[in-house]
């Protein structure tokens, strides 16, 4: 048997230039790609020589699917190199990565993890709406909306709280967080497909965040609460990127990959590249963030 190594990338919230580019390097060195379903078709491009499998679960459909991945991973390692399991956001970030260690640890393989964007990051980017806020947000949360029993109860965790896997229960939610001590008027903001040219954001209070359900019906989505849901500034007019940074963007990416990875990277900037791309010099200034 081939003593291989399985290599867990995060592939970011979805679009393909969002991969790191250690991860699109050990993409270019793979034998066979076991990926997520909400992982971009374009990074394909980026290990056009393996095998790709698509061992993506949604939900809790797939009662035994992770023991099946984990065989599958061992299979694969047996007969590989290189094997790499391609993860949506950051493999570390519900993403069952302790389950598939412990499973590769046990057989004997050996394994890299290499970090993504997670999805309240990149949620946080497009919003605008930076996670710690000085002052008033000096603790964040992570947590799950939902667990394989259902909903759990709540109990209030920092200044600011991300909820993974809540697009189906907002106003469920809602309700949880006022129980938990929350005031009803208590920013949340909600970005479903964030870090994609269809990314869409919405600003609420608790006590309408039900309201965003039909807005982001279907699509993978993010609420954060607290102090990093409040908008951090209003948009000025003409704010946008200025034309000569935005054409410059496309080709600076390339440029600093090897030259074996190509269009999956070209920056997927959309239309309305102007909000998210602004250059804000307060925002970007050398203050220290003294928090
Ligand atoms: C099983 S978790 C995986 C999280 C992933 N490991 C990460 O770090 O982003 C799936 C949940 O992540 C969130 N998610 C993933 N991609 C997203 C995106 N592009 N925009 C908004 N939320 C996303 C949604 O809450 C979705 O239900």
């Amino acid at each position: 048997m081939t003593a291989g190594r399985v290599v867990f990338i995060g592939a970011g919230p979805g679009a393909a230039d969002l991969i790191t580019l250690r991860g699109a390097a050990w993409l270019a060195r793979a034998e066979v790609v076991l990926h997520d379903a909400l992982t971009d078709p374009a990074l394909r491009e980026l290990a056009p020589q393996a095998r790709w499998v698509d061992v993506g679960k949604r939900g809790y459909a797939h009662a035994t699917g992770q023991a099946k991945i984990d065989a599958m991973l061992i299979a694969e390692a047996g007969r590989h190199a290189i094997v790499v399991r391609l993860k949506g956001g950051d493999p570390s970030v519900f993403g069952r990565l302790e389950e598939e260690l412990q499973a590769l640890a046990a057989a004997g393989i050996a394994c890299e993890v290499v970090p993504g964007i997670t999805a309240a990051l990149a949620a946080a980017a497009d919003a605008r709406r930076p996670l710690t806020r000085r002052g008033s947000g000096r603790t964040l949360s992570l947590a799950t909306a939902m667990t394989r029993a259902g909903p759990h109860e709540l109990q209030r965790q920092a200044d600011t709280e991300v909820f993974y896997m809540a697009g189906l229960r907002l106003a469920a939610l809602a309700q949880e967080l006022l129980h938990a001590g929350w005031s009803a008027d208590t920013p949340a903001s909600v970005v479903s497909r964030a870090g994609w040219p269809d990314s869409l954001e919405s600003a609420h209070r608790l006590a309408d965040l039900g309201a965003a359900a039909t807005l982001h019906a279907g699509r993978p989505t993010i609420v954060v609460v607290g102090a990093g849901a409040a908008p951090a500034c209003t948009p000025a007019p003409g704010s946008a990127l200025p034309p000569a940074a935005a054409s410059a963007l496309p080709s600076a990416l390339p440029s600093a990959l090897p030259s074996a990875l190509p269009s999956a990277l070209q920056p997927t900037l959309p239309p309305a590249l102007a909000p998210a791309a602004r250059l804000d010099a307060e925002q970007n200034g050398n203050t220290p963030a003294s928090t």
